[in-house]
């Protein structure tokens, strides 16, 4: 109460001096509203904010353009205009140049112009040693291997986005817009011949206050307290989360959870995230869509001929969410089948094959990692060596070079840690790096289609670019091939049928499209329900998001609904089902909602214009990917993922000029001098008002 009360007199002071700024010159009135920026937002976990944020009211700067040494030192000491609102090219932003403004109270904010290629030396913004805390070496397990002490996997890791910033930090599309403010730029605020620029200045003003503040446990308290004394609960963070995928080969009865009797399942995994210093900017080609690509198409290479054929044991496809923030989604499936609230449990799991960064193979060999304290245990050594002599020998009849990392490596960041945490499952994590990362931008902006070499001749439209064959797409079905052909050989399927599974050139092509370069594409919306279409619609002129976001709502514009349909498409059957039928196919004789999941899918769109939607039935399901920190309220918890992001409700960048703070408090200093000589004047005018009017009233007085 005190504090709203004490807001008042600076409130008071700012209104009466805006009124006055605005006043005083005509320029003030030209706001520029920028309107394609993304913020860097706040994150919270059990114990530190990380992130960036503005002041409640927006903060503002006089724009400067970092292009030089110099310009930093002007920004940082010399200049004599602070605060400054940093304009700079992708190359600038650096560590050092970032730590170096943090440090600094003459910085305001900073705008970063996006770069689709990176610098040579390479970027990451993430740590060098990426879930460090929630993977499975620790003192108790490997305590040799922990923290990354053998093998440090992203040696250009410098841990920005893992700072905690007190302004905020823009991205802006290098557009028109740049353009307008480099303009503003150069003729207000550019030095002449080393002296300092006149007013009016440019300025700036960035807009993203967040509500959450210190970490998750504080946030989710204050919450937890607001919903139970408020009518009108604020929600100030909330869990990040979104839905695994997962589909397998002889569908699974989704109603009964835990032990499933008589089932062994080989699990073939990848993630579906990944994220960079900005809020929903998260490329992830290398990172992330090269392995999602690799097992979608190894999916549907592999989905017939296990129908004709099918393998002893059952194979287990899963797509993770949120592994980028200490393994969300794979976590969450862990805890669910240890406590018998997923569709198998730990002992139905065989085997398992994650497909990690695949994408920079550039016809060098690939690795199979492994895990060296679990193959101390001879029994889970021998299953491991089978499972790496089974994709030895699919690898040597495909000609692909294929080896295993010295014995002693620890695991590369990957989902398979989150089982070994629980149990020895034998799995390997394929791979296109022996040791530390062959990706010199994970987790960052640059780890774009261009690094991966995904681009096409200029004179394709788009419809030509989904179909055309890139030499990246060509190598990646090499892998898809070697990864279905061993999953089929690991699940116990016979030799013979091994040359029938080979995965499609064409469809990996348009997968890499769909993924790194327009989600809007004829083949992306064929496959999903016409809902997802029209207004709204989950399709857009660039890839799909792969920050996971906090998309429990299944509204989702992420991957994981791209992932899902086409899964489906992929591994599924059109039924004759109608649209009411397919969406309660209950009564349907022979359909069950237990074994299956219906889609009811729009279809490619024919010669007139029209789609003839269909049903699609398959044994593709989401699953949750909250972290189980949440479900247990453990806010405070070591072992799972405690990252939260802030609520905010105001995005916001503009430009505009402003005048000489002196004209401000000129402006300022002579409307308080009318004011107070009109206050003067009416105050001495009403006392001596008798005296003053009474003179003109009476005749004058004419005895001189
Ligand atoms: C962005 O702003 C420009 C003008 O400032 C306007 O023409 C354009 O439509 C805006 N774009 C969006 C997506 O709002
Ligand atoms: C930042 O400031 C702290 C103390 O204020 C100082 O110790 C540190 O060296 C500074 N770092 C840089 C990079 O300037
Ligand atoms: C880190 O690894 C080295 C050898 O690679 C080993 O000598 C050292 O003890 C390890 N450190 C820890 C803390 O385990
Ligand atoms: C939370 O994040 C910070 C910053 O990355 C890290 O130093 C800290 O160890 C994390 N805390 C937990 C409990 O993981
Ligand atoms: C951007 O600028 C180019 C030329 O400089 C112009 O052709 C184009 O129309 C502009 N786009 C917008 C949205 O203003
Ligand atoms: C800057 O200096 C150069 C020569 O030193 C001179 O020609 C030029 O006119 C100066 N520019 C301004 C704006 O003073
Ligand atoms: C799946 O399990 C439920 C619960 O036990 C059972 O009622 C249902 O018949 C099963 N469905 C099939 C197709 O076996
Ligand atoms: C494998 O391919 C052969 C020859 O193309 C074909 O005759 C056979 O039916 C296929 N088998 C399976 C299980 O798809
Ligand atoms: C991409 O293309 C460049 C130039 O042709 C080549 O040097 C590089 O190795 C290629 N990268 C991959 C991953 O194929
Ligand atoms: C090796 O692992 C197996 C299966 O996990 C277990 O049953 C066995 O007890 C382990 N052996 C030793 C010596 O730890
Ligand atoms: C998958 O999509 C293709 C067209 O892209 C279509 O021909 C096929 O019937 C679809 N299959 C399923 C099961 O939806
Ligand atoms: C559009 O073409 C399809 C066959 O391609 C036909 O079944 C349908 O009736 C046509 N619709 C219209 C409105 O002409």
């Amino acid at each position: 109460m005190g504090q709203e009360s004490f807001k008042w007199f600076p409130l008071l002071v700012v209104s009466l001096f805006h009124t006055s700024v605005r006043c005083s010159s005509v320029e003030q009135k030209i706001y520029v509203e920028l309107n394609s920026t993304v913020p860097c937002v706040r994150l919270l976990n059990a114990t530190h904010q990380i992130g960036c944020q503005s002041s409640i009211s927006g903060d503002t700067g006089v724009l400067h353009v970092l292009e030089t040494e110099a310009d930093l030192d002007w920004i940082l000491s010399t200049g004599p205009h602070p605060p400054y609102m940093v304009v700079m090219e992708a190359a600038f932003f650096t560590r050092s140049t970032m730590v170096k403004m943090k440090n600094s109270s003459r910085v305001a904010g900073v705008a970063v112009i996006k770069s689709n290629t990176g610098p040579t030396e390479g970027f990451s913004p993430h740590t060098s040693c990426p879930n460090q805390n929630t993977g499975v070496y620790t003192e108790h397990y490997g305590p040799e291997l922990a923290n990354c002490n053998n093998t440090v996997w992203n040696p250009l890791g410098n841990g920005l986005s893992y700072e905690d910033f007190a302004f905020p930090i823009f991205s802006l599309k290098d557009d028109n817009q740049t353009q307008v403010i480099r303009k503003c730029y150069e003729d207000h605020n550019m030095r002449m011949n080393g002296s300092a620029p006149q007013y009016p200045l440019c300025a700036m003003q960035l807009f993203s206050h967040m509500h959450a503040v210190t970490d998750t446990v504080t946030c989710m308290r204050r919450t937890d307290l607001q919903n139970s004394f408020s009518i009108n609960p604020e929600k100030l963070c909330d869990p990040l989360s979104d839905f695994n995928v997962w589909t397998s080969i002889r569908p699974l009865n989704n109603s009964i959870k835990g032990h499933k009797e008589n089932e062994s399942v080989v699990i073939a995994a990848a993630r579906l995230d990944g994220r960079s210093f900005f809020w929903d900017i998260a490329p992830s080609a290398e990172g992330t869509v090269s392995s999602i690509v690799t097992l979608l198409a190894a999916a549907q290479a592999l989905y017939p001929v296990a129908l004709e054929a099918p393998p002893q044991r059952n194979i287990f496809f899963t797509f993770f969410q949120g592994e980028a923030f200490d393994y969300i989604g794979s976590s969450r499936m862990v805890y669910d089948m240890e406590n018998s609230k997923f569709v198998i449990d730990l002992d139905n799991v065989h085997s398992l094959l994650e497909i990690g960064q695949i994408g920079l193979r550039n016809g060098q060999s690939l690795w199979m990692h492994s895990d060296p304290v679990s193959r101390k245990n001879t029994t889970v050594n021998k299953q491991v060596a089978n499972l790496v002599a089974n994709i030895k020998s699919v690898a040597s009849s495909l000609n692909l070079s294929l080896n295993e990392p010295s014995a002693t490596q620890a695991l590369p960041p990957s989902s398979f840690q989150r089982f070994l945490r629980v149990r020895p499952v034998p799995g390997l994590v394929l791979a296109d790096h022996q040791a530390s990362f062959t990706n010199r931008y994970y987790e960052s902006l640059y780890d774009t289609a261009t690094y991966l070499n995904v681009t096409y001749p200029s004179d394709l439209s788009p419809e030509q670019q989904l179909e055309y064959e890139t030499e990246a797409a060509k190598s990646l079905t090499q892998v898809a091939t070697l990864v279905a052909r061993s999953i089929y050989k690991q699940a116990g399927g016979e030799d013979r049928f091994l040359n029938n599974i080979t995965a499609d050139t064409k469809t990996v092509a348009k997968l890499l499209y769909g993924f790194l370069i327009m989600s809007n594409n004829s083949w992306f919306s064929s496959l999903l329900p016409p809902e997802a279409l029209g207004r709204g619609s989950i399709l857009e002129s660039s890839p799909p998001q792969y920050y996971i976001g906090l998309r429990l709502d299944n509204t989702v514009k992420s991957v994981t609904r791209f992932v899902q349909f086409i899964l489906a498409n992929m591994t599924g059957t059109v039924t004759k089902l109608n649209q009411s039928q397919c969406q309660n196919p209950k009564d349907v004789p022979g359909e069950s909602k237990d074994l299956y999941s219906y889609s009811w899918v729009s279809g490619p769109v024919s010669v007139n214009g029209t789609t003839d939607p269909y049903c699609v039935r398959s044994s593709v399901h989401l699953s949750k990917a909250l972290s189980p920190a949440f479900e247990l309220t453990d806010y405070g918890s070591r072992e799972y993922s405690t990252w939260t992001e802030s609520r905010w409700k105001t995005i916001r960048a503009r430009i505009f000029l402003v005048a000489s703070p002196q004209l401000e408090m000129m402006t300022l200093g002579v409307g308080v001098a009318v004011l107070l000589v009109s206050l003067v004047v009416t105050y001495f005018i009403s006392s001596k008002a008798e005296l003053l009017f009474s003179a003109t009233r009476e005749p004058p007085n004419t005895t001189y």
